[in-house]
């Protein structure tokens, strides 16, 4: 058996899981900063590392308790290096480096995009590779090339706002509480779709041919913007939410379609905190039935969010490939990293 710490610290929530055989969930314990960040409409990074240094040693302690397993029982010490905000990093790297320390196990350096695509491995058995990594969180709206564990390229990416990103601007716009994500969907959910007209929001990036596969969600925004304007006296916030993700999503059902026919890779994984959306799930699965090819996600939405399990789960596959890295580990907000290391 090997038993693996994860630890996440890349951005607004502080986590630690431990992880066996790279499969099962021994504790998962996430501390979310969303409540001191609400107030600014964003994440703000001296606020994020503080709050990291001050929870993440009693998030490691319930963690440990919870998994029933002594630190001297675990084989590695897996932790988000990039991308990230490098403060917040930094207090993750900080403890990992403790724990190698003392206990003499191996640092895993993980990626979090990665670890964000190979959480589905908690869930099911891998499905071979290579992938299509379909990426929609706050920061990143990207479809990359997975040729196997630490072996990621980018295939398309955002020419502005990230999907979530677009999320949570719009949500503000609507005077809906932060992160928009949520509150945004619910809205769209008590549309009624039979009465909708028109969509007043025009197809995104429509000028894009085959050959180019790329995310543009400022426009969007504007758009929205403008419409709510000229509709100030009586805006109809569902009506605006429930077009809102039908523009935003339908992009992301063509880029998939066009990325299968580019690189005929049929496995796509799709993650990220926008894969919470029970809309855009139900799109990517009809996208599925029409494109056939093999979909998959994280069934349970706790794994969408950042999380110390996904940290553990790739982990246990670097550290198989013996992916370790020595104390003076750098951290960096560079998500091709390992491209300039
Ligand atoms: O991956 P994630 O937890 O972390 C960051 O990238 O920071 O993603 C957070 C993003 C936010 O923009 C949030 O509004 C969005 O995911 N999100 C959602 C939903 N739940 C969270 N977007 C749409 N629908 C949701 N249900």
């Amino acid at each position: 058996m090997t038993y693996g710490l994860g630890i996440e610290s890349s951005c607004d929530e502080t986590s630690i899981a431990i992880v066996r055989d790279g499969k099962d969930l021994l504790s998962l314990k996430i501390y979310s900063q969303i409540d001191s960040h609400s107030p600014y409409r964003g994440v703000v990074p001296e606020i994020a590392s503080r709050a990291h240094l001050e929870k993440i040693n009693s998030i490691l302690a319930e963690a440990m308790d919870e998994s029933g397993i002594e630190f001297s029982d675990l084989d590695y010490v897996a932790v988000t290096s990039y991308p990230g905000l490098v403060g917040s990093l930094m207090i993750g790297a900080q403890l990992a480096r403790s724990i190698s320390l003392v206990f003499g196990i191996p640092i895993v350096a993980v990626n979090h995009l990665e670890a964000h695509l190979a959480v589905i491995g908690l869930e099911r058995e891998l499905p071979p590779f290579p992938w299509l990594g379909l990426l929609l969180s706050g920061g990143n709206s990207s479809i990359y090339l997975y040729k196997g564990f630490g072996d990621l390229q980018i295939l398309a990416d955002t020419r502005d706002d990230s999907l979530g990103e677009a999320f949570d601007k719009v949500s503000a716009v609507l005077k809906l509480p932060y992160p928009g994500g949520p509150y945004l969907e619910a809205k769209a959910n008590v549309y009624n779709p039979a009465k909708a007209g028109p969509n007043p929001f025009p197809k995104l990036l429509k000028e894009d041919g085959e050959d180019l596969i790329r995310f543009s969600y400022s426009g969007l925004k504007t758009a929205v913007l403008y419409y709510l304007k000229a509709n100030a006296e009586n805006p109809p916030l569902e009506k605006i939410s429930y077009f809102f993700q039908k523009t935003a999503f339908e992009l992301v059902t063509r880029n998939v379609r066009k990325a299968i026919a580019q690189t005929g890779i049929r496995t796509v994984v799709a993650a990220g905190g926008v894969l919470a959306n029970e809309t855009l799930r139900k799109q990517l699965e009809k996208e599925k039935e029409r494109s056939r090819f093999d979909l998959f996600y994280p069934g349970k939405k706790i794994y969408c969010t950042d999380n110390g399990a996904m940290v553990a789960c790739l982990g246990y596959h670097l550290w198989k490939q013996k992916s370790f890295v020595g104390l003076d580990f750098k951290v960096s907000p560079k998500r091709n990293f390992e491209q300039i290391i």
